[in-house]
């Protein structure tokens, strides 16, 4: 970490619009696509604009490979300025070791209570009553996203829900089409596992089993046809030979497959590729099924730092990153929603419109990094790719392991 003091004579001969010393804060993440760098780039952009210096620490590959290596940063006392993770229990261990700075005074001076809308998002910053993450979008997995060309090329019509979907996968595969496009990450088929569940079980189904913990749910009917419609799409998605999630969307965006159950996330990439909402590809928000919108997403963690000027630029990007301009700026670019309810997103696109109405509307439900513990979400992903790699694993066999890990939940 290094303060560069820009020598008051050189500040005085060029009158540079920056205020006395710009602070450079080093700031990881996880956003290395091209859509995802996009975006990250209006946070730069706005930070060294105010008069600080934004350091980029992109760490290359998923969450699961990025958070493990900010942790033990941290945990290290080699910490960064600034972090991504995904708002909710993600930091948990980090705040209540005395690690992480709290950023109550900067949410109060900026009134973060009223301004961030759902409430809930600053909930999930918020641990003994203090906030500890700048929340900066909503991202919710609740999607599937579908290749308008596929469909046309299997003549097939673009499907309007999951069943219609299912059922055109035959003749995506005659046409030589891969019906569902995913990525071998973990954290994919497991999140692919979670949006099935809300469409196909409902959201109070999902809620008693991720939020309750409750094991009988999680044993019971409703969601034994979630392990057999997970069935049917691990048949879809054989011969999806790709690693990161951003491929399986670029085979969606070049019709190599028909969709990709995947989070909003991917919107950056069609942005990325110029495809437009609607003409060039479909977005079906709780799979057609069940219109809802899950309140996941990212906020930045600071960690805490000796140098008093840093902890000064901390608080100074915290703010930046929750306030209007910026807000637009980014939101646009990686294909969320805005944390704040007072932004005008007149450039969303149609599917970023829909995302809008069904928040509006109140019908979400709260993120997995919200309700369960990383142990919890590490067991079910591993549960979760051993069952989408496996042709002998059976739906019983998967829903009696899922109830184990159901049971011991915190
Ligand atoms: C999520 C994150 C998103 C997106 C995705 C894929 O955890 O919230 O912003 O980037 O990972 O990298």
């Amino acid at each position: 970490m290094k303060n560069f003091k820009i020598a008051a004579a050189l500040f005085a001969s060029v009158a540079l619009p920056m205020s006395a010393s710009a602070t450079e804060l080093e700031v990881t993440h996880w956003w290395t696509s091209g859509g995802e760098a996009a975006a990250v780039a209006e946070f730069a952009k706005a930070f060294d604009a105010s008069g600080d210096k934004w350091i980029d620490g992109a760490i290359a590959g998923s969450g699961g490979t990025a958070r493990p290596i900010i942790i033990s940063r941290i945990l290290g006392g080699d910490p960064m300025g600034a972090t991504q993770l995904n708002h909710g229990r993600q930091a948990e261990e980090l705040i209540e070791a005395g690690l992480m700075l709290d950023l109550t005074e900067v949410a109060e001076a900026n009134k973060w209570k009223e301004v961030i809308n759902p409430p809930s998002l600053l909930d999930a910053c918020t641990l003994d009553g203090k906030i500890y993450c700048a929340p900066v979008n909503i991202h919710s997995w609740q999607w599937i996203w579908l290749s308008n060309a596929a469909f046309a090329k299997a003549g097939v019509a673009v499907p309007t829900n999951w069943t219609e979907f299912a059922a055109a996968a035959p003749k995506l595969r005659e046409a030589g089409i891969q019906p569902l496009a995913m990525g071998q990450q973990p954290w994919q088929s497991s999140g692919a596992f979670g949006v099935l569940n809300v469409a196909i079980a409902g959201q109070d189904v999902w809620l008693k089993v991720n939020k309750d913990k409750d094991e009988a749910v999680a044993a019971g009917p409703e969601m034994t046809k979630v392990f057999e419609a997970a069935v049917e799409a691990r048949e879809m998605a054989k011969g999806s030979n790709v690693q990161d999630w951003n491929q399986a969307t670029n085979m969606v965006i070049t019709g190599a497959a028909g969709g990709q159950i995947m989070g909003d996330w991917a919107q950056g990439e069609f942005q990325v590729a110029n495809q437009v909402a609607g003409t060039d590809y479909t977005c079906l928000p709780g799979l057609g099924v069940n219109k809802i919108i899950s309140t996941g997403g990212d906020a930045f963690y600071f960690p805490l730092n000796d140098d008093p000027e840093v902890t000064e630029a901390q608080k100074r990007l915290a703010a930046l990153l929750v306030s209007p301009e910026v807000q637009v700026a980014f939101n646009l670019k990686k294909g969320s929603l805005p944390i704040r309810g007072d932004v005008d997103l007149a450039a969303a696109n149609d599917c970023m419109k829909q995302g809008l109405e069904i928040l509006a509307s109140g019908a979400i439900i709260p993120s997995g990094d919200e309700l369960l513990t990383p142990d919890t979400t590490g067991q079910i992903e591993d549960l979760m790719v051993e069952f989408w790699n496996s042709d002998t694993m059976t739906a019983a066999d998967a829903q009696a392991k899922y109830v184990e890990i159901i049971a011991a939940a915190e």
